[in-house]
C-alpha cells in the first residue's frame, strides 16, 4: 500500500508570526505520528520561520512555488536554491489558483516540476477540470493535457499528483467519492504508461474543500493516497484531525 500524504496549503494566509504559531500548534499535535508524510506549505515569506520550527521534526516543511530558473531577473518570483537553504522538501505545482488567476500554461508548470525534482525536491503537481469542462465530459481530456506537459520527458521521479477539481476548491462542495476515485485512477493509469510500474509507489491524492469529517470516507478508498487540503489545514485542530482520521482508517 502506497504511503499516506496529508499536505497543508496555507495559499497566502499567515504573516511569518501567525505561521510560526500555527506551525508549533501543528507540531505539538503531530510531531511523532510516522504513519504519514505531514507536510505544511506556508506562503514564501513565512517559509523560515515555519522551518525554525518544523524542521528537524516529522513536519516536513513544503513551498508553494519555484522558478525554473536558479536565479536571475525574475521580480517577485522563488529561487530553488532558497528553498533548499530553508530546508523545504515539497514544492506544489500547477495549482489551480496559479494556473486560472495568474494564467500560468501547462509549459510553465512543467518548468517548475523539472527544476523541483531536478534539485531534489518531491514536486506535487495539481491537476484537474472547472466546472464547464466537467459539464462537458471533457475532465479526462483536460488532465491528460495536463499530465502529458509535465510529465514529458521525466524518468521516474518523487512525484505526488493531487487531484483538484477547481470547483471544489474553497467552495465546500467536495467531489463526490464515485468521482474522486475514477479520476485517480484514470491518473494512475497515466501515470503507469509513462512510468511502468514504477509509478506504483507514486501517490494520488485528492484536495477540494477536504474536512476533518470527509477524511474517513476519502482514506477509505483505496485509490486515495492522503488529502491536499486549503482552508482547513489554517487550523491545527482540524488539519491534526484529517491526519488521524486518514491514518485511523488506512489501519483500520
Ligand atoms: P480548500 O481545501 O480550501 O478547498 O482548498 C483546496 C486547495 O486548493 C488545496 O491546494
Amino acid at each position: 500500500m502506497r504511503r499516506l500524504a496529508l499536505i497543508g496549503n496555507w495559499k497566502m494566509y499567515t504573516t511569518p508570526s501567525s505561521a510560526r504559531f500555527l506551525a508549533e500548534d501543528i507540531l505539538n499535535r503531530l510531531n511523532g505520528v510516522k504513519e504519514a508524510d505531514i507536510v505544511v506549505c506556508p506562503p514564501s515569506t513565512s517559509l523560515v520561520s515555519v522551518a525554525d520550527i518544523v524542521n528537524g521534526s516529522d513536519i516536513v516543511l513544503g513551498a508553494q512555488n519555484v522558478h525554473w530558473e536558479r536565479e536571475g531577473a525574475f521580480t517577485g518570483e522563488i529561487s530553488i536554491d532558497a528553498l533548499v537553504e530553508i530546508g523545504c522538501r515539497y514544492v506544489i505545482v500547477g495549482h489551480s489558483e496559479r494556473r486560472h488567476i495568474f494564467g500560468e500554461s501547462d509549459e510553465v508548470v512543467a518548468k517548475r516540476l523539472r527544476r523541483a525534482l531536478e534539485s531534489g525536491l518531491k514536486g506535487i503537481l495539481c491537476v484537474g477540470e472547472k466546472e464547464d469542462e466537467r459539464q462537458r465530459g471533457e475532465t479526462e481530456k483536460v488532465i491528460s493535457r495536463q499530465m502529458d506537459t509535465a510529465l514529458e520527458g521525466l524518468k521516474r521521479t518523487e512525484l505526488i499528483v493531487a487531484y483538484e477539481p477547481v470547483w471544489a476548491i474553497g467552495t465546500g462542495r467536495r467531489a463526490e467519492i464515485r468521482d474522486v476515485e475514477a479520476v485517480h485512477r484514470f491518473i494512475r493509469k497515466r501515470l503507469s504508461e509513462r512510468f511502468g510500474k514504477d509509478a506504483s509507489g507514486n501517490p494520488v491524492i485528492y484536495g477540494g474543500s477536504v474536512m476533518p469529517d470527509d477524511m474517513a470516507e476519502l482514506a477509505a478508498c483505496e485509490e486515495v493516497d492522503g488529502a491536499l487540503v486549503g482552508g482547513a489545514s489554517l487550523s491545527a485542530e482540524s488539519f491534526a484531525s484529517i491526519v488521524t482520521r486518514a491514518i485511523e482508517r488506512r489501519i483500520a
